[in-house]
């Protein structure tokens, strides 16, 4: 793999861009259509470490000033991913992608798909039913767009099904790359989420964790890089956080470009980038399978102070 130099602020020319600012204002900065994919994970608005909690609406605006100017930097066969969670005030929940959709439709986006990232493992909610899924919608800018569903398909579970009448009777009826992943995506884990805690290790033993409290997956967006672009395109995460869009797409020969306001994160970006560059990454493998416990183990079991509760008769 070639080595590239980061640089800190856009250059066509270049390969990786990490820049630390405000995004809007970076993003005002930067060309008409020159990224073929701009993907991210907005703040929710939640009052995470790296944000101020403000009002819904209020926040709402701030996120179609950034989405105007990523429909303006996306190239016109490009796409645009946004993964998003809830919004949750006083106990009730605002399921963002709802409020988002009519934003990115009245800017001229098109919908391909609203696809539901699950995971296994999240907060334990007591007054409602426990949330483990988020949401990637993926709109493109035009009718015409970049979709690279071979690279991207995954192992049929019936490879050796026949079609049974017709010309092709008796001949495969599959496709020997894999099947198309659909809109229901399991493959990557959550296993560092702050539910995880009460299991030991796992949040620690992440290969991809960092100080972030909430990064991508690399793999999650190797997916979306591997089927919106094609080599040497610009892929942009205006709220980059510590880098991840940005290594799936140099890992796929892309280019990338993020921008975060914070400091630490910026310089934590950087040092992933470089750790990558030198092989030293520790990244969690693209359709790696997700840990299945065997039952063996001791947090797999029951404790004894619950026998004859109503979960150990359930067994
Ligand atoms: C959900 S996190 C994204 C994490 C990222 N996907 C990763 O894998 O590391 C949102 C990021 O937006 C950044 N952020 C929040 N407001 C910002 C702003 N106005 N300009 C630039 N970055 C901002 C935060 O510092 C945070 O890292």
């Amino acid at each position: 793999m070639q080595k590239h130099a980061i640089y800190s602020s856009y250059q066509d020319n270049k390969h990786i861009i990490v820049e630390e600012g405000d995004t809007l204002s970076v993003l005002k900065s930067l060309p008409d259509k020159s990224f073929k994919l701009a993907v991210s994970s907005p703040p929710y608005n939640m009052g995470k470490e790296y944000e101020k909690q403000i009002k819904l609406q209020h926040y709402l605006d701030w996120q179609t000033e950034v989405i105007r100017e990523l429909y303006r930097v996306v190239s016109d066969h490009g796409s645009l991913v946004w993964q998003v969670g809830n919004f949750v005030e006083d106990g009730e929940v605002f399921p963002l992608d709802i409020y988002f959709y009519p934003i990115f439709k009245s800017l001229g986006f098109q919908l391909r798909n609203r696809v539901v990232w699950h995971f296994d493992h999240g907060l334990h909610a007591t007054k409602r039913f426990s949330g483990r899924y988020e949401v990637l919608l993926w709109f493109t800018k035009s009718k015409e767009y970049t979709f690279n569903l071979d690279s991207v398909r995954v192992p049929s579970k019936y490879p050796g099904k026949l079609h049974y009448k017709g010309s092709k009777k008796g001949q495969p009826s599959g496709n020997p790359l894999g099947k198309n992943p659909s809109d229901y995506w399991t493959l990557m884990s959550r296993e560092w989420e702050s539910g995880i805690i009460e299991i030991p290790n796992v949040k620690s033993n992440h290969p991809e964790k960092t100080a972030h409290p909430c990064q991508f997956p690399i793999e999650l967006i190797e997916r979306c890089v591997l089927a919106f672009t094609n080599e040497n395109d610009w892929v942009i995460d205006p709220f980059g956080g510590v880098g991840s869009s940005l290594i799936a797409a140099i890992k796929n020969n892309r280019r990338g470009m993020i921008i975060d306001r914070d400091p630490e994160y910026i310089e934590i970006a950087r040092e992933r980038i470089q750790k990558f560059q030198n092989g030293m990454l520790k990244i969690r493998l693209l359709g790696k399978p997700i840990h299945q416990p065997s039952g063996k183990e001791k947090v797999a079991q029951m404790p004894v102070e619950w026998s004859n509760t109503k979960q150990e008769r359930l067994l």
